[in-house]
């Protein structure tokens, strides 16, 4: 078993993707659980899911029902204790999911390799993990290649910038998803423009990194930040097609904006298949929800979307939704989903 840990947007993910694809030939059967603490949640189908889903991936049998946790640890110990595996759990963040997914290096078969991402290194230690890996911050030369890819298209910088890249790299430090993010805003555009956005960052802490994302939020016009709290709030994940239509529908010019917002790196559009599917990083997902609390700290019903059930339930039990309402998402866990609400009172964009 072997643990990566670091801080957010580092690049765990990446480096165990990268792993993944680099060495899975050399195993019987092999899965990338992405995001276990998202996926982990009731809603998403909790960890039983996650169990069926390694041992559907593992052993390529898709009718595999899985009807409880504790059935489910039977099942991986009894099928896969002879196989030689490679599992790797993306993102984990309580004790739990790793006691209910591979609590033992015994429940695989010899050679089986198990690699563990996370943001937190307490957990891994409680989890008896010997193999640790602190992920370090890029180096110099591959924090300007990265930069320049984004800044310049490129992965060598243009010389007449060289003086503000090293301003560029002091403030966004060395944190891959920050220099994508500050490239991407870069691009394109003259030095005066770069000195003064570089001025921003300069006010703004070293740790501050939802600070320093958000600038290239604020540089976005009125439909493409909205389209970007959208996204944030209520359609991570979904299809670009339908998330289109949706946004049209509001006169957000959908299509546009979500290039944009593709270009400057805060959003992906991942391919599957024939379809499209847009995603963000968890960084700037909590950004943008963040943006939208702090519409109205204190009030959910004064802030423009609403997403997470509780405020949700206050707002329609209380009825203190207002005209600032723009969508809500309702989602709710099931020992809530026999709530009855009345939406008479609420004209949002949509529901
Ligand atoms: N070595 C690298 N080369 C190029 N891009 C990278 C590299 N490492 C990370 N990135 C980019 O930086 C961003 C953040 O990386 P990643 O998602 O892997 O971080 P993380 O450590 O898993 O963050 P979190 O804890 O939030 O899950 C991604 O968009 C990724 O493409
Ligand atoms: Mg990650």
């Amino acid at each position: 078993m072997i643990g990566i840990f670091g801080i957010g947007g580092i690049g765990k993910t990446t480096i165990a993707k990268e792993m993944y694809n680099r060495i899975t030939d050399k195993f019987e059967g092999s899965c990338f659980l992405a995001n276990v603490r998202e996926s982990s949640k009731q809603d998403q189908g909790g960890l039983v899911k996650l169990q069926q889903t390694i041992l559907s991936e593992i052993l390529k049998d898709s009718s595999l029902k899985v009807g409880n946790a504790d059935q489910g640890i039977n099942l991986i110990k009894k099928r896969l204790c002879c196989k030689k595996i490679l599992l790797i759990l993306d993102d984990v963040d309580h004790l739990d999911q790793l006691e209910k997914l591979c609590e033992r290096c015994d429940w695989f078969g010899s050679g089986s390799r198990i690699i563990i991402t996370t943001r937190d290194e307490g957990l891994l230690t409680k989890h008896h993990v010997h193999f640790k890996y602190r992920m370090k911050e890029m180096d110099y030369h591959e924090a300007v290649q990265l930069f320049s890819q984004h800044a310049f298209k490129s992965h060598k910088p243009d010389e007449a910038f060289a003086d503000v890249i090293k301003l560029a790299f002091k403030y966004a430090g060395s944190l891959p998803l920050a220099l994508k993010v500050l490239g991407s805003n870069l691009y394109g555009e003259d030095i005066h423009y770069w000195k003064s956005e570089l001025e921003k960052y300069k006010r703004i802490p070293e740790e501050n990194i939802h600070e320093k994302l958000k600038i290239s939020y604020d540089g976005l016009d009125y439909h493409t930040k909205k389209i970007f709290l959208d996204i944030a709030c209520f359609f991570k994940g979904d299809e670009r097609e339908y998330v289109t239509k949706i946004l049209d529908s509001c006169g957000f010019f959908a299509y546009a904006g979500i290039k944009k917002l593709n270009d400057k790196c805060l959003i992906t559009i991942d391919q599957h298949n024939d379809d499209q599917y847009l995603w963000m990083h968890d960084l700037l997902e909590d950004m943008g929800k963040e943006i939208v609390r702090q519409e109205s700290p204190e009030e959910p019903g004064k802030r423009s979307r609403l997403y997470f059930h509780e405020d949700i339930r206050e707002v329609f039990e209380k009825n203190k939704g207002t005209e600032k309402i723009e969508g809500i998402l309702i989602d709710l866990p099931q020992e809530d989903c026999k709530t009855q609400f009345s939406t008479k009172a609420y004209a949002t964009n949509f529901l």
